[in-house]
């Protein structure tokens, strides 16, 4: 099946799925404790399909049938979450990389027996009895400019993910919560200074020319990201969800889009230690507002496995004409280097003008500053290999 067929596929079968998805109210996939026979069935049916198809998710790697009946009939103990939660965004787009996230913090634990070892092989070999580090930042003077004479990074950007203290995932947060969570981060937002200052701005009535240059500008979320539809994370869209960012647009935070935050800083160049700093100043003034939700284990806890840990991804948008003409021996570099290679706008997008997004893949048993360094060290290497390519 071509990429093609197979992204339509998935998408004809999103259609079945998160209208379903959608119309249960979240905590009624069970009642009494027991998972109703519905839920059950689509689970099985589901499973059925993606066993059956050319998938490369890690969720079709990992969910054996011996790990799916194990865990088909378990809930998380407070919100109730089912399997089906975890895994119906993987269900829906056979396309998925990975295609399971947590619907809120407790699901981590009820359903390790999927989550871990798709974590290991994600973040290759944190391993089920690994913790993950305290944070250390170290600073931006550790990192050079990555391309002084701008011949090949356009921009540059690094992020994180936070997640409020007592506030679950997108899938289990009622309408009324988004209303809170949007009201605690604006508020810490507003509060900000100095280079960090700006507004918020919520998507609720965002005029659509202002949204639409703000995505174009990659500095706002699309809408309608057919893989967090499919886990549950669009309900109620577009309430509690907004963007703020400061007058320079170099520091930005997306609001309850994937994760409760996403911190953002960016700029044209290739200057990461710049970037990062002011990263982690932003972080550091919110956090003395705002109450994280950390695990002792897992690091910072985020929606989606792949962002646990440090929830740190540096990227850069990078020109690299002559590795470009040959994509295998591009890719073999940057998995050398633990990086990945997106296309310009971001996952699940085609590289335009031979413009890459790449970044560190992994984000967990390694320390802030140890991540960004394996970032910079890979996309050294890469600039290097580019000079040498013809
Ligand atoms: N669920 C999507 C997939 O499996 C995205 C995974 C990682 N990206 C993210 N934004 N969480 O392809």
């Amino acid at each position: 099946m071509s990429l093609h067929t197979k992204s339509r596929f998935g998408l004809k079968i999103l259609g079945i799925c998160t209208r379903r998805l959608l119309n249960y109210r979240y905590a009624s996939q069970c009642s009494g404790g027991e998972i109703d026979s519905e839920v059950l069935n689509e689970m099985e049916d589901g499973y059925k399909r993606l066993a059956a198809s050319d998938s490369k998710s890690l969720l079709k790697k990992h969910l054996t049938q011996e790990i799916f009946d194990k865990l088909k009939s378990k809930t998380t103990p407070h919100f109730k979450s089912t399997l089906l939660h975890c895994i119906n965004s993987g269900l829906c787009n056979h396309d998925s990389g990975v295609g399971v996230y947590a619907p809120d913090p407790e699901a981590y634990t009820v359903f390790a027996d999927l989550f871990d070892p798709l974590i290991e092989d994600y973040h290759k070999g944190f391993c089920k009895t690994a913790k993950h580090p305290e944070a250390s930042y170290g600073q931006g003077s550790d990192f050079e400019n990555l391309d002084p004479e701008g011949k090949y990074i356009v921009s540059t950007r690094v992020r994180c993910g936070r997640s409020i203290k007592g506030f679950p995932f997108n899938p289990c947060l009622t309408e009324f919560e988004y209303h809170e969570l949007q009201c605690l981060i604006s508020s810490a937002l507003n509060n900000l200074c100095g280079e960090h200052k700006g507004k918020f701005y919520p998507l609720t009535g965002m005029d659509p020319a202002v949204q639409k240059q703000l995505i174009d500008d990659h500095f706002l979320f699309k809408e309608g990201d057919r893989f967090l539809a499919a886990a549950g994370a669009s309900r109620f869209w577009p309430t509690g969800r907004g963007i703020f960012h400061n007058e320079a647009k170099t520091f930005l935070v997306w609001c309850n889009e994937e994760d409760h935050m996403r911190i953002i800083s960016m700029e044209k160049g290739g200057d990461l230690g710049k970037v990062y700093d002011r990263m982690i100043a932003g972080v550091e003034a919110l956090a003395e507002q705002l109450d994280f939700s950390r695990d002792e284990r897992l690091g910072n806890l985020t929606f989606c496995p792949t962002n646990l840990g440090t929830s740190i991804r540096a990227s850069v948008h990078i020109k690299l004409p002559n590795l470009t003409k040959n994509p295998k021996d591009l890719q073999k570099l940057a998995d050398e280097y633990n990086l990945q290679v997106r296309g310009t706008h971001g996952e699940h997008s085609e590289a335009k003008g031979g413009v890459h997004d790449i970044s560190n893949l992994r984000r967990m048993g390694l320390t802030e500053q140890e991540t960004i360094k394996e970032m910079h060290d890979g996309i050294r290497a890469l600039i290097a290999a580019e000079g040498k390519t013809k």
